[in-house]
């Protein structure tokens, strides 16, 4: 599996304070099968100050470490990019960093306050040729008031990211109830850890994997952490890949397998 977010990198935000947390942190991400994993910490103007070039440098040091201790992780680069009104030259410039250098980059949506002209913004990324992910929109204080603007950027062409632990519980009832309810509604396109320490945010997949499994499918929650997170590192072109889907497809999957059994007897 491929975690395309995930605040590894030592002492740059409020992820892993020190280099001993991010070896731990990759250990448990390894046992739970991640094979790659995107550092993402937090660009956000005034209380997180990072930038391109220095994450860059941070994650070939981090890949040494990793490799220093035997541990078998494939490092990429990426951020958590909090919306600007600046973004498009921001990416443009390098300074925001798209993952693993590809069209697509974290588009990270504030928590609290529902931006005004959400949808605008999305659009000029599109527009300018990226493709943004929206991370978490399960977790946000303000989904339930604007959730049809949420379904209007996936319309758009944007991406939706759930965060593993919203689909286990353990952010509360309301983020599993809105995560169950976008990937019953086929708004979900990949699930990542956005882990930040070993304490209550681990990097785990595996358990919300399964739960989404027995929702969706097997085929669907492979396409949340495998295909999709893997055309993303070979900058495929989104629509190349598979259609979000809810519980419908898991449904016709289950009657091709019932109708190609018939058609061996
Ligand atoms: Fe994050």
């Amino acid at each position: 599996m491929i975690d395309l977010h995930c605040h590894l990198l030592p002492g740059i935000d409020d992820g892993a304070p020190d280099l001993e947390t991010s070896l731990e942190m990759a250990r448990i991400a390894v046992a739970d099968g991640i094979t790659t994993i995107a550092c993402t910490p937090h660009i956000y103007p005034g209380l997180y100050d990072n930038n391109g070039p220095d994450i860059l440098r941070r994650v070939a040091a981090l890949q040494a470490d990793l490799e220093d201790a035997g541990i078998a992780l494939k490092l990429v680069a990426g951020c958590d990019a909090h919306l600007t009104p600046t973004m498009v030259g921001e990416l443009n410039s390098g300074h925001i960093p798209t993952l693993a250098g590809s069209r697509y980059f974290l588009f990270e949506p504030p928590h609290h306050v529902a931006p005004p002209r959400l949808e605008q913004s999305v659009m000029a990324t599109l527009d300018a040729g990226y493709m943004p992910i929206i991370t978490h929109p399960e977790r946000l204080s303000w989904i339930e008031s604007h959730y049809d603007t949420m379904k209007a950027l996936a319309r758009a062409g944007a991406w939706m990211q759930l965060t593993a632990g919203s689909i286990t519980g353990r952010f509360g009832k309301r983020p599993q109830y809105w995560s169950e309810r976008m990937l019953d509604e086929g708004l979900v396109h990949l699930v990542a850890t956005d882990a930040h320490n070993l304490r209550n945010r681990k990097p785990l997949l595996a358990d919300a994997v399964a739960m989404v499994a027995a929702r969706l499918g097997d085929a669907a929650a492979r396409d949340m952490v495998v295909t999709r997170p893997g055309m993303v590192l070979a900058n495929a072109a989104p629509a190349a890949g598979p259609r979000a889907v809810g519980p419908a497809a898991k449904a016709s999957t289950s009657l091709g397998v019932l109708r190609r059994l018939f058609r061996a007897a």
